[in-house]
């Protein structure tokens, strides 16, 4: 199917108009054997085995939402091209969570006929009233899937990494494919890092570079990294979501939902010993709690087997430095857990 990106977009507004929000976890159940088998059709002939968490149905049942009438089924769905057994000789697996057809099989309307696409989504969205988008149940990432039964060995690591990254590929599954996104940003670091921060979505440099964390606030959160002794290169950097937010607006919950289910896998393949969640919206979707950020700091939380500190995000630092210290109290509890010591001061 050859779309325009015009096309494309006006499918995104009619999906939007019809209720369809969040394209990954209304899914069909995980566990049927047409979804691995289309799950499988998507992995690369030379990468790294895909395929549905296992028991993910059950966790489908516990936090779906309505599926709306206009969701596509799976019989629409693109026919898998290869079967889903192993092949001989293949790469780790890598355990997936679902997610449905990014080029589901559905009528598609005309782009004359198709809704003005409005110059920015966030502007278009109803926050009340009828036309509001449904609420979604806010889902911590150890709930939406099971851990992997088996663990990524360091030397796979990258590959496994890119194998998620290409199935990523040119993605259009939530809006922020259509609101002026230039470039993905997948992350950025060692994929054997046993520490990981996770911000919450590029912005305009990111957006121009492809690597999270390069602008003032990235400068700062290098400044960060260095007082624990540590080097940026030896750590892992990711988002929430990959595509800049128009206007560096908050992430839409449909937009971060999309997302969660690969930066899930990156996170379950680095297997790093600790998360630090960079702000907010980073403790919302990882947490799946919906706090102020002083309830949350202080803690150790749970991510993924990791433990995860919350801290301020440095865009915040940016604009109260006075929270600078209490930041700084914050990644001190991380350099006890690792055993880092600041580096001495020349
Ligand atoms: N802010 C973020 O949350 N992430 C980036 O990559 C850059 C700025």
């Amino acid at each position: 199917m050859d779309l325009s990106a015009e096309a494309l977009r006006g499918y995104i507004d009619y999906l939007r108009d019809m209720g369809v929000y969040d394209m990954y976890r209304q899914g069909a159940p995980a566990d049927s054997p047409e979804l691995h088998a289309w799950l499988q059709s998507l992995a690369p002939a030379s990468r790294p085995t895909v395929s549905a968490a296992p028991g993910a149905a059950q966790r489908s049942s516990a936090v779906a939402a309505p599926r709306p009438s206009s969701s596509p089924s799976l019989a629409q769905r693109p026919a898998p091209v290869r079967p889903a057994s192993p092949r001989p000789g293949a790469g780790p697996e890598i355990v997936i969570a679902p997610m449905a057809a990014s080029t589901p099989q559905r009528t598609i309307p005309p782009a004359a006929t198709a809704p003005a696409a409005p110059a920015a989504f966030d502007d278009f969205i109803p926050e009340t009233g009828p036309f509001a988008p449904p609420s979604m149940p806010l889902v911590s990432f150890n709930q939406l899937a099971p851990l992997p039964a088996s663990r990524t060995v360091p030397q796979d690591k990258a590959a496994a990494l890119q194998a998620v990254r290409d199935i990523i590929g040119d993605c259009t599954r939530c809006p922020l494919a259509y609101a002026g996104r230039h470039t993905i940003v997948f992350a950025d670091g060692d994929p054997n890092a046993q520490l990981m921060f996770v911000g919450e979505g590029p912005g305009a440099d990111e957006d121009e570079s492809g690597v999270p964390f390069v602008g003032k606030a990235g400068q700062l959160l290098n400044n960060m990294i260095h007082a624990m002794g540590l080097k940026r290169e030896e750590v892992y950097i990711a988002n929430i979501v990959k595509c800049r937010p128009p206007k560096n607006r908050v992430p839409e919950p449909a937009e971060a939902n999309t997302c969660s289910p690969f930066l899930l896998q990156q996170i379950d393949i680095v297997q790093p010993k600790i998360v630090v969640a960079l702000g907010a919206t980073a403790a919302t979707y990882l947490l799946g709690v919906k706090q102020p950020l002083t309830a949350l700091r202080g803690q150790w939380h749970d991510v993924r087997g990791a433990k995860c500190a919350v801290t301020y995000h440095p865009a915040f630092l940016l604009r109260d430095p006075r929270q600078k210290g209490e930041a700084w109290k914050d990644l001190q509890r991380v350099m006890v857990e690792l055993g880092l010591k600041p580096p001495a001061r020349a």
